[in-house]
């Protein structure tokens, strides 16, 4: 850690307490509160973590206000623009992006990993048909430290980079076969001639009955989707892969961690909730109806696909979102659907509104991931398995920079105790 910049001082109960202050790279100074309690006897409180910063990290920047993301300091941007989805796994892993053979040699390696264990589509098996893609794959994925023993040591160096490619890798594939299995079809092996997200798409539409060839502009659509969302800071599923991690649980146990906190409808379920809402909205005359219900606290109704913990500008994965939606719906001559119609009429509104105005309520990534998914032919139910395969490598890479910290701590919360005081035992004749 590199030396404090500045000094705060705490006061409380006729004391003084001089606590360092560090300055990041890019970002806020960070006020080290780590010896705080030992020296005032107080905690701090901030559930939800708004003014937390809960560990150092190199991988990704974001700037809420100026609507800013950046991995290893490149521009989002620039990077789905430019880059590709594997490229930026390289990235985000190794802090750098790859020269020519790094490249071929790491496509190679994550190629050569995309096969599952035989005996796990057993697994599948087990479950019923109608189960949601989420709950299989975090049933499936946890289940993967029954297969890999090889690479369940986060002490061993080696065995980390093995689970790290191996997630990888695997996740489209079980991904792909949780949602065959959801449709009676049978499983589609990987190809190991097809790109990641062409490989993806194949296994997703691909029949033994015909041949099936992958769209190659669909297969760069899907490679951007999971570019845009391949790594987000420390989000929620994020902080729940390294607080799983700092107990030193294997890697497999805490990537279908991460899988089970990101299914939840304010985070990656959020893409799944959107298209369902904008389908029930049906039709434009409906929309004022919705916003309204959506600025009436009393009705627990959110317009989904809007807001964002950190954005409070633009998020710039929606921007390049969008014209992403535009391209797709185009080529696929899609123009008077009634849901596209619903949601660019919604976004016009909401924009153009007081309400979502005043608290910088703006359409996030998945408004429009989900118009994409949905013309491509997913259902809803595989929006958020496809966010879990993107979000595995920065999960992955925040819990290879955690585990290789000195120092290393387990996360250990506290708490503002509102219970009750010491009380005594009573028998149950007695109460
Ligand atoms: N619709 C209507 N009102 C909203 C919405 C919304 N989607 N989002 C926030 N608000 C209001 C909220 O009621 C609150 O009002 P007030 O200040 O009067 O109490 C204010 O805006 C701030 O909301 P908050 O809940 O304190 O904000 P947060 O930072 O805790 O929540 C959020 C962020 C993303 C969970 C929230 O905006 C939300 O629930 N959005 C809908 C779900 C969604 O689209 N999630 C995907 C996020 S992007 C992908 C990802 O990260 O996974």
């Amino acid at each position: 850690m590199a030396e404090p910049t500045d000094t705060a001082t705490l006061s409380l109960k006729g004391k003084s307490y001089d606590l360092p202050v560090f300055s990041p790279t890019l970002g806020p100074d960070v006020v080290d509160i780590r010896k705080l309690y030992d020296q005032a006897d107080v905690f701090t409180f901030d559930p939800g973590f708004t003014s937390t910063a809960a560990c150092e990290s190199a991988i990704t920047f974001i700037d809420g206000d100026k609507g800013e993301l950046l991995h290893r300091g490149y521009p989002i941007e620039q990077l789905a623009n430019k880059s590709t989805y594997i490229e930026m796994c390289y990235l985000l892993l190794y802090g750098e992006l790859p020269n020519a053979g790094q490249l071929s040699d790491f496509q190679q390696r994550v190629t050569h990993h995309t096969m599952v264990h035989e005996q796990l589509h057993n697994f599948f098996r087990g479950f019923r048909r109608d189960a949601h893609p989420m709950a299989t794959m975090v049933g499936v994925v946890g289940a993967m430290s029954a297969f890999y023993h090889d690479s369940l040591d986060i002490n061993d160096e080696w065995q980390r980079e093995v689970a790290a490619i191996r997630m990888i890798a695997k996740l489209p594939t079980i991904a792909a076969m949780a949602y065959k299995y959801s449709v009676g079809q049978p499983f589609v092996y990987p190809q190991n001639s097809l790109s990641y997200s062409g490989n993806f798409l194949n296994m997703c539409f691909a029949v033994p009955a015909e041949d099936y060839q992958v769209n190659p502009i669909l297969a760069k659509a899907m490679d951007r989707i999971m570019m845009l969302h391949a790594d987000h800071e420390q989000n929620a599923s994020t902080s729940t892969v390294r607080l799983a991690g700092s107990s030193g649980a294997n890697p497999f146990a805490c990537i279908a961690a991460g899988i089970a906190c990101l299914w939840g409808p304010a985070h990656g379920g959020a893409n799944q909730a959107c298209l369902e809402m904008l389908r029930a909205i049906g039709t434009v005359d409906r929309i004022p109806e919705y916003i309204a219900k959506a600025k009436d606290k009393t009705s627990g109704f959110r317009l989904m696909g809007f807001g964002h913990r950190v954005y409070k500008n633009f998020d710039p994965r929606a921007t390049v979102m969008k014209e992403s939606a535009d391209e797709v719906l185009d080529l696929l001559g899609i123009h008077n659907n009634p849901t596209l119609q619903v949601a660019k009429e919604l976004e016009r509104i909401a924009l153009s509104d007081d309400y979502f105005i005043s608290k910088k309520l703006y359409p996030n990534v998945d408004f429009y991931s989900g118009i994409i998914l949905d013309a491509m032919g997913f259902p809803t139910s595989m929006f958020t398995p496809i966010f879990a395969i993107s979000r595995t490598v920065g999960w992955i890479a925040q819990w290879k920079e955690m585990i290789a910290e000195k120092n290393q701590k387990i996360g250990r919360p506290r708490q503002l105790y509102v219970g009750e005081k010491h009380r005594d035992y009573i028998d149950v004749n007695h109460r």
